[in-house]
């Protein structure tokens, strides 16, 4: 019998927990299916996903820095794909078109409601205003936050974000330096943890019993979770949930099978600790 075939596609692409992840998904809900990883050049990866589909593949993953070209190849999109105007899942229906989603921002969400974090009537804010962050806020908004405040280095680009998702909630955008007043939670979408960095942030941004998220993750906790720590946040999560997460979502959405991810995220954290 022939697996159908999935894959995570990006580059670089050797450290993607995707497969991983999957096999686990498919192993525990009995779907007849492997999951590869695809190291696609820089400037090849149209080329790419149609030689992987034209093998048979059945649908993508497509991770960085591919999720806008990714979007550009797509027949159609899904609403919060077409928001997002990136695409981090690629699915191949059988009459030959290719539909893209973005699991991204659901993922967030779900982690966020999976963990007791309230996001309803909340003051959230959100740092950064690249890819990353245009990803989540549609997801975000519909858990209709208070208010939603975008923080950004180059605070125009923030400005910016905020505007083109006015017409779904209460969103506006800022620079670093002019942010003022208490969250209930903040989300860090910069880039900065993957250089060991964070953005520079007030001591008093934190409200009481509030919580901290960053979307990237390690072996170690973040420089944003640290001092998220250290300033009194009740809980500093790192992204590694939200990776489980969407990855379930896109799951869902080839097989129509829901997986558990709580046993996934258990046997990740284990091994992530050791
Ligand atoms: P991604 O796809 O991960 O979102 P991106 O589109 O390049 O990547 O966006 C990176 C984001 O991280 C930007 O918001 C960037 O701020 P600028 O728009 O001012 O460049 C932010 N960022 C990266 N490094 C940062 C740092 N050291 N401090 C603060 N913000 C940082």
């Amino acid at each position: 019998m022939m697996l159908d075939r999935y894959a995570v596609i990006g580059n670089p692409i050797a450290h993607s927990q995707s497969p991983r992840i999957h096999a686990l998904f498919a192993a525990q809900s009995g779907q007849a299916m492997t999951y590869e990883r695809i190291l696609a050049p820089l400037d090849g990866f149209r080329e790419a996903v149609l030689r992987f589909r034209a093998e048979g593949g059945r649908g993508m993953n497509v991770t960085v820095p591919f999720k806008l070209q990714a979007a550009e190849l797509c027949d159609t999109l899904s609403e919060r794909a077409a928001r997002a105007g990136a695409v981090n899942t690629l699915i191949f229906h059988p009459d030959g078109t290719i539909e893209g989603d973005n699991t991204d921002g659901a993922g967030l969400v779900r982690d966020l409601l999976g963990h007791g974090v309230r996001i309803e009537d909340q003051r959230v804010l959100i740092l950064g205003a690249g890819g990353a962050v245009r990803g989540v806020l549609a997801p975000l908004l519909a858990e209709r936050p208070r208010e939603l405040v975008i923080a950004n280095r180059t605070a125009d680009k923030a400005r910016q974000l905020a505007a083109d998702f006015a017409d779904l909630g209460p969103v506006r955008g800022c620079g670093l330096e002019a942010l003022m007043g208490s969250f209930d939670l903040i989300i860090n979408g910069t880039s900065a943890s993957l250089s060991g960095e964070r953005p520079p942030l007030a001591d008093d941004l934190l409200a009481k019993g509030a919580v901290a998220y960053d979307m990237a993750y390690g072996q170690e906790p973040t420089p944003f979770q640290c001092w998220a720590q250290a300033h009194g946040a009740r809980l500093a999560l790192d992204g590694l949930g939200m990776l489980v997460e969407q990855a379930a979502e896109s799951f869902y959405r080839w097989r129509g099978v829901r997986p558990d991810t709580v046993p996934v995220r258990q046997t990740l954290n284990a091994s992530h600790a050791t």
